[in-house]
């Protein structure tokens, strides 16, 4: 079985299915959900996600909001330019994409706090998208399972992490693999002591077979 296959066969029988982001899987909902969750935690950002798509239930509610009222209802959350990007962003979803969340991409990249990982998980969760996600957890489960080496932060070994996400793609079934590699890194395949007897991939997880899991990724150069 591929890495994918085995990732997505997992994340049937032990991943996480009921994240209140799984239910609605309208572009808004997925969106302010990734944006909540690339600095907190799951548990943290539940309340916190339910609070703020009640208040601000679509983009057009977001744009229309004062921004004092945006950062109210993120108070606690933490990382507020999170918050300002996001009232920003909804925007100019409302004035540049007539209220219609962008589907490409390269668009979604470029609204205001979206990175790269975040476009692309967007993509997949939203709009069905083949793309790949590469956030600090992707970049712990690749780094080990493929025995990459250097500090994730420089260039040349986040280039290399890129290209590995990227090969290891499916054909299809891209959300479930998505949602099976951010419950792996979440669950199993965390920063300190890595839960390996758990894992789909040990038996060909690099770090694993040279007793290197806990040393990988390689820190931060001090
Ligand atoms: N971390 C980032 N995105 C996530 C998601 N959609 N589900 C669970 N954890 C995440």
């Amino acid at each position: 079985m591929s890495f994918a296959d085995r990732l997505i066969d997992w994340q049937r029988r032990a991943g996480r299915h009921d994240l209140p982001w799984q239910r609605r899987r309208d572009p808004y909902g997925v969106w302010v959900a990734e944006i909540m969750l690339q600095q907190t935690q799951v548990a943290t950002v539940i309340p916190y996600y339910q609070r703020f798509l009640e208040r601000f239930p679509s983009a057009a509610a977001l744009a229309e909001a004062d921004l004092d009222e945006v950062l109210q209802l993120w108070s606690g959350l933490g990382y507020y330019s999170r918050a300002r990007h996001l009232h920003r962003a909804a925007r100019e979803i409302v004035e540049r994409w007539g209220g219609v969340f962008p589907k490409r991409v390269e668009d979604i990249a470029r609204l205001p706090g979206v990175g790269r990982s975040t476009a692309a998980a967007i993509a997949v969760f939203a709009f069905g998208a083949r793309a790949a996600i590469l956030d600090g957890n992707v970049k712990r489960v690749l780094a080990r399972c493929f025995g990459i080496e250097g500090y994730p932060g420089t260039p040349a070994v986040e280039r290399r992490l890129w290209r590995q996400a990227e090969s290891l793609l499916p054909e299809r079934d891209v959300a479930a693999y998505t949602q099976a590699l951010m419950d792996l890194g979440a669950l199993v395949c965390t920063r300190a002591r890595p839960r390996c007897e758990a894992c789909p991939v040990a038996g060909d997880c690099v770090a694993r077979l040279t007793g290197r899991a806990e040393q990988l990724p390689t820190p931060r150069p001090r």
